[in-house]
């Protein structure tokens, strides 16, 4: 039972309001460092895909974009919906996996923050946490298909967004990218501290590390990037 003095997690930013229920992440270092360079233009068609509470999603409404902000957990769906009302814009939530809520959709942008802890054998869970994590062996499961997806989904021109660590290779993200048919480009990178999930996890993201980027010993940080893919016209 919901205890009524069980409080409420608030989290403020760029002079937005966000509640964050139990079941979906709170912002992270990486989540700023996505919106940070999501240069979205007035009028675009945006998809952003996991959203979690909506952060991104509502602040490229709040910048005039036309926005679909998907989940697979439930409760991120209903946050969404709640966070675009609480700042007076419009966002469309809707449930599903990947690309499954806009089939025969095209956008100018379709941006994520997708979950990519590479997620040792025997460790899989299906939980909202691990939903907000786990991205398969390698860190790769949802972004491949985010990227296999993605020139189906753009207009002529539009860009794909995503964030990687750098323990899934960015030479290996801009390969996807390029073999996705999209000219890609690294936008930003940013030094971030070392997760915590990563350190339960170091001999496995050793194991997947194919670019060599996590240094001996106890690493302290990890880069991270924003990829962007750009379809040709
Ligand atoms: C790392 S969190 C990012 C949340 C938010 N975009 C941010 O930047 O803070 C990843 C989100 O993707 C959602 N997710 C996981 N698997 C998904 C899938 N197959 N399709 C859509 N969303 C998914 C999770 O529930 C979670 O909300």
């Amino acid at each position: 039972m919901e205890s009524s003095d069980a409080g409420t997690l608030l989290f403020a930013w760029r002079g937005c309001l966000f509640r964050v229920p139990d079941q979906v992440q709170p912002p992270k270092a990486g989540s700023l460092f996505f919106c940070r360079h999501l240069a979205v233009r007035p009028g675009e068609r945006v998809l952003e895909i996991g959203a979690g509470l909506g952060l991104a999603a509502v602040l490229a409404a709040r910048g005039g974009a036309s926005v679909v902000a998907t989940d697979i957990i439930p409760e991120a769906v209903e946050i969404i919906r709640a966070n675009a009302m609480l700042n007076g814009v419009a966002v469309e939530a809707r449930l599903g996996d990947c690309y499954a809520p806009v089939a025969g959709e095209r956008f100018d942008l379709v941006c994520t923050n997708p979950p990519q802890m590479p997620t040792p054998p025997g460790r899989t869970r299906r939980d909202p946490v691990a939903a907000a994590d786990n991205g398969g062996a390698d860190g790769w499961e949802i972004l491949d298909r985010v990227i296999r997806g993605a020139r189906e989904h753009l207009r002529p021109g539009g860009r794909l967004v995503f964030t990687i660590f750098a323990f899934l290779g960015p030479k290996t993200a801009l390969a996807k990218v390029e073999a996705a048919g999209l000219a890609p480009t690294i936008v930003a990178s940013e030094l971030q501290s070392f997760p915590r999930i990563a350190y339960e996890r170091l001999e496995h993201i050793r194991s997947v590390d194919a670019e060599a980027t996590v240094p001996a010993g106890v690493p302290e940080t990890v880069e991270r990037f924003v990829i962007q893919g750009i379809v040709p016209r």
